[in-house]
């Protein structure tokens, strides 16, 4: 979640920045540095008509400016500064042990942590029980804070975050109800113009995580063609890398799912299914972890990340929502006891 100190960071401090560069850049509503160190010169160019290079120029200095109070990486940096900032993660906890341990201790802020998994794998079921979670306080587990869910594919369901927070013994599941933003999007570009203005968003409604269930669905059903691939990676691309600098810049955390799909290259490849998103997703996400069925149990695989070992780990789903199995088979046996 932004701290007070970095949403009171107005344009006018930011040092150097001339008055007509002021006036355009609250005309197309930038209104903070954080904002402007996180957007694009090629969007900042196309909305203010000047050049692409006079943006890249302010924005590098927006991100030096925040550089110097230590919310970013400087150009160049020792390892313990860059430590530092890593010192500043938080993580959320999944609900399961077994795959908070998998993560290294929860879905940590900035980072883009993608799920990807076939149908029923319960993607949509950790989105639910992490918007319940992430309001908990740190010390319990969560963030301690708000949540922006944006839903791509109309799974979106208050009453279940309502049955989870039950389960979590929350007194009030209405206040949780009212601390998850959500944004149902109905295409494409909509999802595009939601990402590209996230960062007001983030700040009005202070969230410490976003969910993204599901990040390229609409993508992959809009640009079918083989002609209109090279657009599609472009747009998905332009997407990530945002989502990249604002959890970076905001410290918080993104969570994304994705599907996989069959791997029309079965004679050689070991899995007949395939993430989707090819290697513009595979690269822009910090972390892939994969879930596939097994019987009433689901198999988490780390599949890739900088620094966790490969691995794998069992956990299910319940009226609390994402759970170890242990706590299942627990559950099963205080109900056959009783
Ligand atoms: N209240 C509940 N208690 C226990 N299990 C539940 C509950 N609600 C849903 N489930 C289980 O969650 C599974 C569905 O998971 P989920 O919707 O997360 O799949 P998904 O990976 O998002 O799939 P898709 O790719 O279709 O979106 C179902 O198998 C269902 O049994
Ligand atoms: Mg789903």
């Amino acid at each position: 979640m932004p701290s007070q100190a970095i949403t009171d960071l107005h344009l006018e401090d930011l040092p150097g920045i001339k008055p007509i560069e002021l006036s355009k850049l609250k005309r197309i509503g930038v209104e903070s540095v954080l904002e402007l160190a996180t957007s694009i010169p090629q969007d900042l160019a196309e909305d203010t008509g000047d050049k692409v290079e006079s943006m890249s120029i302010l924005i590098v200095r927006a991100r030096k400016a925040l550089a110097s109070i230590g919310l970013l990486s400087k150009e160049f940096c020792t390892a313990a500064d860059i430590m530092t900032r890593r010192n500043q993660i938080m993580r959320c906890s999944t609900g399961s042990k077994s795959l908070d341990g998998l993560l290294g201790g929860g879905i940590e802020t900035q980072a883009l942590t993608e799920f990807a998994g076939e149908f029923g794998s319960g993607k949509s079921q950790l989105c639910h029980t992490l918007s319940v979670i992430a309001n908990i306080p740190k010390e319990n587990g969560g963030l301690g804070g708000n949540v922006i869910f944006i839903d791509t594919e109309n799974t979106f369901r208050p009453e279940r975050v309502h049955q989870i927070a039950q389960a979590y013994g929350i007194t009030d599941p209405e206040e949780i109800l009212s601390s998850i933003f959500v944004c149902k999007i109905y295409n494409s570009s909509h999802l595009e113009f939601v990402i590209k203005n996230l960062a007001k968003y983030l700040e009005e409604f202070r969230a410490c995580i976003v969910i993204i269930d599901s990040v390229i669905s609409l993508h992959r059903a809009e640009f079918s063609g083989r002609e209109t691939l090279w657009d599609r990676q472009q747009k998905l691309n332009l997407m990530l890398h945002r989502l990249t600098r604002l959890a970076e810049v905001y410290n918080i955390a993104f969570v994304l799912t994705n599907q996989v799909q069959s791997n029309p290259d079965t004679t050689f490849a070991s899995d007949p299914m395939k993430v989707a998103g090819g290697n513009i997703l595979a690269h822009a996400t910090t972390y892939r972890i994969f879930f596939r069925k097994a019987g009433r149990n689901r198999i988490a695989v780390m599949q890739d990340s900088p620094y966790h070992e490969y691995g794998s780990v069992k956990f299910t789903i319940s009226a609390k929502g994402i759970v170890d199995t242990e706590d299942t088979d627990k559950d099963t046996r205080n109900i056959e006891s009783g």
